[in-house]
């Protein structure tokens, strides 16, 4: 994949709305080494906005511009619906994808995807946003390195507003798949039995209320609070441990650390060593706010993006990732639906 040249590489993008412009304006301003060159939306004055006072090629057909304009590179930011039939259009046309999240409507849709990028030699990633923002990313380079100790529960809370724009789809398909992936990633493990509640109190069709909770096979209990009925945005998560807490921010990109001082003191009066068995107690400690270099999500992503075709290297998020995350989003659903918990063969099915 590697094409062994310096040239900047060309990035195309498909879906100029809401989403869509995000792409355009930092493929635009904000990756080195890529350059916006084409954009395609059927909408036509979506597609006059994102090329005002840009060089980037304006196109109401997406397929026209994957044959005309030689990319190397295509953010794919059009409905869910679409992902599947544009991202194996631009894949023939011998580009790299990066599709945004939810990859696909279903199971076989995305692994018609996966298959047909594996038989293109071409990159497919998808826009998992949470796993590039600063916090998140700091918070996986301490609790790989074991700064917690035991993991116990992680917890995440991401309410807000009723967006009206969004029908196709309730607050899980919508927003879980974030969260359930940034816990993958975080805690290393996968879910052996899951249970959820949600409600439907705005919406017409789908459920805008929703609890999960998940065991993982490590011991961890994951939570998730997810509306579209809270009046201010709310976007955390937290992970409670044998040494302390966590609180990441995604909004502000914070990072912070409350420490148990208990645990230490547990150890010591064991003899000192780090991580000397099961703790015995847990206090309140002292708040430390880890220093983060803030940095837009987007722009890391697609950044990674572009530096991942350019050296060759893996996607910076596995599509087969975004799909299990996906497809525990629905098992959540049905869940809800059912008032059934999902364990067993069912959900190991569903993360392999
Ligand atoms: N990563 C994130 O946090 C995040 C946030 C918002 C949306 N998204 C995802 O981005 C995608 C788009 O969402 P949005 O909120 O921008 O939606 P949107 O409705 O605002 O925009 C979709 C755009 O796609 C265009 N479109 C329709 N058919 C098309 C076609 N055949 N070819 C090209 N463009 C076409 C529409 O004209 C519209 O401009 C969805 O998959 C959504 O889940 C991701």
């Amino acid at each position: 994949m590697t094409d062994g040249t310096t040239r900047p590489l060309r990035a195309g993008v498909i879906g100029l709305g809401m989403m869509g412009r995000n792409h355009v304006r930092v493929w635009d301003e904000a990756v080195d080494g890529a350059e916006l060159v084409a954009v395609a939306d059927p909408d036509r004055g979506a597609v006059a906005r994102a090329t005002n006072g840009r060089r980037a090629a304006g196109y109401d057909d997406p397929n026209r511009m994957l044959a005309e304009a030689e990319l190397d590179l295509v953010s794919i930011v059009a409905p869910t619906s679409l992902h599947l039939p544009l991202t194996l259009a631009a894949l023939e046309a011998g580009t790299n994808v990066l599709v945004e999240k939810p990859i696909a409507a279903t199971r076989e849709e995305a692994t018609e995807m996966i298959d047909a990028a594996a038989a293109a030699g071409k990159m497919l990633t998808v826009g998992h946003i949470e796993r590039f923002n600063p916090a998140i990313r700091e918070l996986h380079r301490r609790l790989s390195e074991g700064e917690l100790g035991r993991v116990f529960q992680i917890s995440a809370t991401r309410l807000g507003p009723f967006p009206a724009r969004i029908r196709d789809v309730g607050v899980v398909v919508d927003l879980a798949p974030h969260d359930l992936d940034v816990m993958r990633y975080l805690i290393g493990s996968e879910p052996i039995r899951i249970f959820a509640e949600a409600e439907r109190r705005i919406h017409t069709e789908h459920e805008d209320l929703f609890n999960g909770i998940m065991k993982f096979e490590n011991g961890v209990i994951g939570i998730l609070n997810i509306n579209w009925l809270t009046a201010t945005k709310r976007r955390t998560l937290t992970v409670t441990g044998e040494r302390g807490y966590y609180v990441a921010d995604y909004i502000a990109q914070h990072l912070d650390f409350y420490a148990n001082p208990d645990a230490q003191a547990t150890w010591q009066n064991r003899g000192g060593d780090a991580f000397g068995g099961p703790i015995t107690s847990v206090a309140e400690g002292e708040m430390t706010r880890r220093s983060i270099r803030r940095a837009e999500p987007l722009a890391v992503e697609l950044d990674e993006f572009a530096r991942a075709v350019r050296e060759g290297s893996p996607p910076p998020v596995d599509p087969h990732d975004a799909m299990v995350a996906l497809l525990l989003a629905r098992r959540m659903v049905e869940s809800a639906l059912t008032g059934e918990v999902i364990t067993g063969a069912a959900l190991a099915e569903t993360v392999a």
